[in-house]
């Protein structure tokens, strides 16, 4: 039998110190906010689990990832991590998710729940428009389909690489080299990625992303998430490796949330490569201080 893989992102969980102030955040955001006693349950509208997990604790912290496995595969997954010395555990506390619990090698928990590929945003239509005002026609309140993908600082930036490649059998697709490793998860035609690193001095959350459908909702999006409060942001651009058109918000905590649409979509055949190129093709003007302080910074205490 083929060894087991995850077959996408299901999510992250985060500790920030004020449930309130995320609940304000996300919600603006467009992600619907299932208050519970003492954390938050968001997901985008109409997805049946929540994408992300936030519980109470002392500072803005990552607190888990979660990844999407065959329902069938649970039992071949828990060998495989035994084998590769790590033990199944019981969900830490906060770990609002059902599946598998363990701890990668640098203590980050990982979830691997059972479920299926979600589905894509559906896009806007193209081609020829004759006697259609579309400004009357597009959604003026737009909100995100799923999550996307998330970027993950590591101390350990070969080793986490091959950790996440070899055990949870995510797939490197491109690589801005010796700076990040996009990986993608699943067979067929799949995004050009779900999740990625970041070598850092310590492990935390860099940024998730959420899919909309057109230029329009990413512009839509940003618009709510100003009139919010939440003004600060990178965008709008269309990224170099995977070719997402993207916007950032920052979040309460210094790190990012990102709306995007149009990223290329992969198969079997693609081959992974090392690019030094910038991260986008287009966007706001580049600037070195800003892009690897402020966008790549770990603002998370170790
Ligand atoms: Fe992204």
């Amino acid at each position: 039998m083929d060894t087991p893989k995850v077959i996408g992102f299901a999510g992250f969980g985060l500790e920030v110190p004020d449930l309130d102030v995320a609940a304000k955040f996300y919600g603006a955001f467009g992600l619907d906010v299932h208050a519970q006693a003492d954390w938050l349950g968001l997901r985008s509208p109409g997805r049946l689990q929540d994408e992300a997990v936030i519980v109470r604790g002392a500072h803005k912290r990552l607190h888990h990832i979660a990844f999407t496995i065959d329902a069938a595969h649970e039992s071949q997954f828990a060998e495989k991590l035994q084998k590769a010395g790590m033990k199944v555990l019981n969900a830490p506390a906060g770990g609002h998710r059902p599946g598998l619990w363990f701890q990668d090698p640098w203590g980050t928990w990982i979830n691997l729940t059972p479920g299926t590929r979600p589905p894509a945003a559906v896009s806007a239509p193209s081609g020829d428009r004759i006697d259609v005002a579309r400004w009357q026609e597009l959604s003026r309140d737009p909100k995100p389909a799923r999550i996307g993908h998330m970027l993950m600082f590591t101390p350990d930036y070969p080793k986490a690489e091959a950790f996440f490649t070899d055990v949870l059998g995510l797939r490197i697709t491109d690589r801005a080299a010796g700076k990040v490793s996009f990986m993608a998860a699943g067979n067929g035609t799949i995004d050009h990625h779900c999740f990625g690193l970041i070598p850092s001095t310590h492990r935390g959350y860099q940024h998730a992303s959420f899919q909309v459908g057109s230029i329009d909702d990413i512009g839509f999006g940003a618009a709510r998430m100003a009139k919010a409060g939440y003004k600060e942001g990178f965008g709008l651009g269309r990224h170099a490796l995977a070719s997402n058109l993207f916007h950032y918000v920052r979040d309460p905590w210094g790190s990012w949330i990102e709306y995007y649409c149009d990223m290329d979509k992969i198969s079997d055949q693609w081959q992974t490569r090392d690019w030094n190129e910038l991260p986008y093709i287009w966007g706001p003007e580049w600037s070195p201080e800003f892009w690897g302080k402020q966008m790549n910074g770990n603002f998370e205490a170790p």
